[in-house]
């Protein structure tokens, strides 16, 4: 008999982690549970986990609160230890298909595959003759892998499905915006790095990540200000909640900053419109928001004029629905732009069936 089971998703940013529990169907999903809790600072640096532990305790946490122990987990990985690339392999039986992605991921990632885990999706082909099949590669170095599954299981949890958290922002984005036919970046700004991908037609074309974000603001407040870290990190979420309150100094701080992430976004799409899949690709038509970083005072309205492109914060809460207790609406603004990258992991487990 085949059932689904509960799964749970988690996120593991390097301020906060996210879980979230996605039911219900494609065209009638709601947010059943939600937890956030901050990370020590220092534990997760650059995407790369330092202190093991002091994460592991905060996840224990969350699931103790939610009642989640034993359940069956996904997670979402980024960072420099996470690599997509898109290649084309010959459409013959689809038993070959494995066969030919197997031989073509070592080369393409330039590792050896021992060295990673990996994955791949194939991202739909013109028609069912077609010569050819686009297939998306996912590649994760196995240290970094190894770091996540030891925390997810020292939580008490099972290791569910992983995702590149590009793909789980795509995700969120096409369950609550529908397949666009235009050419959409999806810029999402957390508190260590700023991830850019692609998508036109509901197929993700290509992403990349600076090691830039909101952390970049709180650093520049600290030393120009004088301000301790807690200090700082309230005086840039007040500007931007309270706009009235910004001190001078505050604001040319926080100015300078919008204009260095939106040029390295500007960059991004530059480089994407280099590449192979880019120069395929319309032009860009949209910019959608997402991740904590990106309600930064006038951020998105900076990003616009340098890219010039229409920018909006997406809502992952657009057409899903919000049935956990504990997520009032009012809080879609506030925490939303956080919990998008969950909220898309959690789509994909929706399908997750196993056999009981
Ligand atoms: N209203 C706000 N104004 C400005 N910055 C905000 C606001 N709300 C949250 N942030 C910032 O957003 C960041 C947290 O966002 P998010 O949870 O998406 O990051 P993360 O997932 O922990 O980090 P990463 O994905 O980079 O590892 C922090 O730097 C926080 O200060
Ligand atoms: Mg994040």
């Amino acid at each position: 008999m085949f059932k689904t089971k509960k799964l749970i998703a988690i996120d593991i940013g390097s301020s906060s982690i996210k879980v979230v529990e996605i039911v219900g169907h494609p065209n009638n999903t709601s947010m059943k549970n939600f937890a956030l809790d901050l990370l020590p600072e220092g534990s997760i640096v650059n995407g790369i986990i330092v202190d093991g532990a002091a994460v592991t305790q905060v996840l224990k946490r969350i699931i103790a609160q939610l009642g989640a122990k034993g359940r069956r987990a996904s997670i979402s990985v980024s960072g420099s230890g996470v690599m997509l690339k898109k290649i084309s392999v010959s459409n013959v039986a689809n038993a070959t298909i494995n066969d030919q992605v197997q031989s073509q991921a070592a080369e393409s990632f330039q590792l050896d595959l021992a060295e990673m885990y990996f994955d791949y999706v194939e991202m739909g082909r013109e028609h069912e003759q077609a010569e050819s099949v686009d297939v998306l590669l996912v590649g994760a170095r196995r240290e970094v892998i190894e770091q996540y599954i030891s925390i997810v299981k020292g939580a008490g949890l099972e290791i569910g499905a992983m995702e590149a958290s590009a793909i789980s922002v795509a995700n969120m984005f096409e369950a609550n915006y529908g397949t666009m036919n235009d050419l959409v970046a999806l810029v999402s700004i957390g508190a260590s790095h700023l991830q850019v991908g692609f998508v036109e037609r509901g197929r993700f074309l290509f992403s990349q990540e600076m090691p830039v974000g909101g952390d970049q603001y709180t650093n520049l407040i600290m030393q120009s200000m004088n301000a301790k870290r807690d200090a700082a990190e309230q005086m840039k979420i007040l500007a931007s909640t309270n706009p009235a309150a910004i001190t001078p100094e505050l604001q040319r701080i926080i100015d300078e900053t919008n204009t260095l992430i939106a040029n390295d976004i500007r960059q991004c799409i530059a480089f994407f419109h280099s590449s192979p899949e880019g120069n395929e690709a319309g032009p860009l038509k949209y910019c959608f928001l997402t991740g904590g970083a990106s309600r930064t005072l006038h951020l998105d309205s900076v990003i616009a004029s340098t890219i010039r492109v229409p920018v909006h914060f997406a809502n992952p809460f657009q057409r899903i629905q919000i049935t956990a207790k504990n997520f009032q609406t009012e809080q879609i603004a506030e925490i939303g732009a956080m919990v998008s990258c969950a909220v898309g992991l959690g789509m994909r487990l929706l399908d997750d069936k196993v056999a009981v």
